[in-house]
């Protein structure tokens, strides 16, 4: 193709030697590669794509319905994001029929192209844990971010359209985050808020990504007894209120204990993130209208097994308040765990709701709720705007303190 340089590979499969779906697959990413100016595609080992009904709508509905009534299969692992509804529990929640029946559409579609039905925004906990250096086509923004930082890998953030094409090629359009040059740090930003609570890094994120927007930051000042959980939220966070796809993370990331991430060049600016600083932000996050939170929402993304644990410890021996709610976000296999060491049946005794493989920005919010309360710097950036509630920001203790007793 033109100014493409192709593998022998890669040109059979624009030739159609490989099946129609593969072809016209190749044809975008082709297209795609051409139009930023790549030299050629690189090889992924792993895709994370989309298939909730609550972006992809109709179109996107019928776009995997066809790839897969062409004969098209992913070729290299394939996980996908949250589904816009809870699968075993969109009848009894009162989820919309005819919403529902497309989101199960769209879940055979992604069986039939042969994708693991994972389900979740956090693939990484999941098994698919790319290995430094490699390319992988994730879509999911906070995942991008913590392939490309915590992991070492290199994505771009990939549009739902062109992820499904990797899936079934193997290859992505070779630029952006797949290149060295482009992962060098331009802006130094320096933490000096003494010791940092959970609800912090998710603040942190919040304030880099209003700030740096699409760059590279390289932070200074985060301790290294900082938890994968807490770099996932800075992350998530960092990609959500800015559109932040790396951050090196001094003596934290690989690519920063490996080397100076400013590669021997002057950053473009430096900035400093202190407490008055997180204070007010974290402030600011809260939306009105305020009053009492009837719903607490935590998971975004998606809880991991300690996370589920600490609250199933903060909650013991406490309920949920009467007409007040607390729903966790996460995936099959975090509840699985979690169900085969009681924690879940506590929590549920308890009164909350295990939300399993959906999330709460990509899917109709089902109930009379008027004020959420969050401990996610994601959720707390977006469940406003798609929701038309109230929300305030705090910390899961706080958040527990005051719907349960
Ligand atoms: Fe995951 Fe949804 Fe948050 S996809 S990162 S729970 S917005």
């Amino acid at each position: 193709m033109m100014c493409l340089n192709l593998t022998r590979y890669e040109e059979d499969i624009l030739r159609g030697k490989h099946g129609e779906a593969k072809q016209l697959a190749m044809r975008i990413i082709a297209k795609i590669a051409e139009s930023m100016g790549a030299e050629g595609l690189v090889e992924i080992v792993s895709v994370q794509a989309m298939a909730h009904f609550g972006s992809l709508h109709i179109a996107g509905r019928d776009w995997l319905e066809k790839l897969a009534c062409m004969g098209g299969k992913c070729c290299v692992p394939t996980t996908q994001d949250p589904s816009s509804i809870p699968f075993e529990k969109w009848e009894e929640m009162g989820y919309d029929s005819e919403y529902s029946e497309n989101q199960l559409r769209l879940r055979d579609a992604i069986i039939k192209l042969g994708e693991f039905p994972a389900w979740s925004c956090t693939p990484y906990n999941q098994g698919s844990v790319p290995r430094f250096g490699q390319n992988v086509a994730w879509a999911e923004s906070s995942a991008v971010i913590y392939a490309n930082s915590i992991l070492g890998a290199r994505t771009n953030r990939t549009p739902a359209g062109l992820a499904i094409c990797a899936a079934l090629t193997g290859r992505a359009p070779g630029f952006g985050m797949y290149l060295e040059e482009n992962r060098r740090a331009q802006i130094r930003v320096n933490v000096e808020a003494g010791a940092l609570s959970d609800l912090d890094y998710n603040t942190i994120g919040i304030v880099l990504g209003k700030t740096v927007g699409n760059k590279v930051p390289a932070l200074f000042g985060i301790p290294q007894s900082a938890t994968n959980d807490n770099l996932k939220y800075l992350g998530a966070s960092a990609a959500s209120s800015g559109s932040v796809a790396l951050c090196h993370i001094d003596k934290v990331t690989p690519e920063a204990i490996m080397g100076d991430p400013f590669r021997g060049e002057k950053p473009e600016c430096e900035l400093t993130i202190d407490r008055r600083i997180l204070d007010e932000t974290a402030a600011s996050m809260c939306a009105p209208p305020h009053g009492q939170p009837d719903l607490v929402v935590t998971g975004c993304p998606h809880s991991s097994a300690s996370e589920v644990l600490k609250i199933g410890r903060l909650l013991e021996g406490k309920r949920i308040k009467p007409g007040k709610g607390f729903w966790i976000f996460t995936n099959y296999e975090t509840d699985s765990l979690m169900r085969r060491m009681g924690v879940v049946q506590q929590l549920e005794q308890s009164g909350v709701k295990m939300m399993v493989s959906t999330c709460l920005v990509i899917s109709p919010l089902v109930g009379a709720y008027r004020t959420l309360m969050t401990d996610s710097g994601k959720f707390a950036s977006y469940l406003p705007s798609e929701h038309s509630v109230g929300l305030i920001y705090a910390s899961i203790e706080d958040c527990i303190n005051t719907v349960a007793e």
